[in-house]
């Protein structure tokens, strides 16, 4: 069985006079140490998919299984301890909290243990170093660059080891040159730890980078022609 095993899964969005199914029996198998890029229109479902295997939104139908285990069986309670230990989100507009500097933002999913480790202290620093920030510790987000506001965003997103790791087109607010570093750490990284990476893009370089590639179409994952 693979790492992440998705199966016929469905999403369906009601308004008023219609059902929408944005996501239509679709399947994916993964294993660690792979990654994929998403690509296909805006509208196309792209983001739903991200919130689902993310944990953050549950399917209309069908199956989501990250080593082995259905995160949507769980507790509300389990399921943010499961989404905290498993999963890193990397989002488009980073989420980061202003009044908190590069080094706080970046131990945030520790807090859920309450404080953090110095294991975990020295490993925020030294994925910050990784992206280029250790000379921005105590800066504020308001205080960055858009380039470096999305680098700490990764490197928070990294920070806990996650099985899986998913960013919503982590490069689209940037110019090509922050784009091309982000694009390059973000493989880089996950690579090293040996985590699942699914990244939802826009730019067809860092498609043409990742090791496999499908496009959004019809509520399926389908090969690129
Ligand atoms: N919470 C929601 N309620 C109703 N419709 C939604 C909701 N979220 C997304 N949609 C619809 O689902 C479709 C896919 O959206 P989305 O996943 O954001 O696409 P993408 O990220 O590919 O641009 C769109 O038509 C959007 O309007
Ligand atoms: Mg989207």
């Amino acid at each position: 069985m693979s790492d992440l095993s998705v199966k016929q899964l469905s999403k369906t969005y009601s308004n008023t006079s219609e059902q929408i199914a944005v996501l239509d029996g679709l399947c994916l198998e993964m294993n660690r140490g792979e990654n994929l890029a998403v690509i296909g229109p805006s509208g196309s479902g792209k983001s739903t998919l991200l919130q689902i295997l993310g944990v953050l939104d549950p399917p209309s139908s069908g199956t989501v299984e990250l080593e082995g285990k259905n995160p949507f069986l769980l507790s509300e309670n389990q399921q943010a301890k499961f989404r905290n230990q498993h999963i890193g989100f990397i989002f488009q507009d980073h989420h980061l909290l202003p009044q908190w500097n590069v080094l706080e933002n970046t131990l945030l999913p520790s807090l859920a243990f309450g404080k953090a480790t110095p294991e975990l202290q020295k490993r925020a620093r030294d994925l910050l170093d990784r992206v280029g920030l250790s000379p921005r510790l105590g800066h504020l987000p308001s205080q960055l660059s858009g380039g470096e506001r999305e680098r700490v965003a990764v490197a928070r997103a990294l920070l806990l080891n996650p099985t899986l790791v998913l960013a919503d087109e982590p490069t689209g607010n940037l110019d090509s040159d922050n784009a091309q570093k982000i694009g390059r750490l973000l493989l880089e990284v996950p690579k090293e730890q040996n985590t699942i990476l699914i990244v939802v893009t826009h730019s067809l370089e860092l498609a043409r980078s990742m090791s496999m590639c499908r496009e959004l179409r019809r509520g399926k994952l389908v090969e690129v022609t």
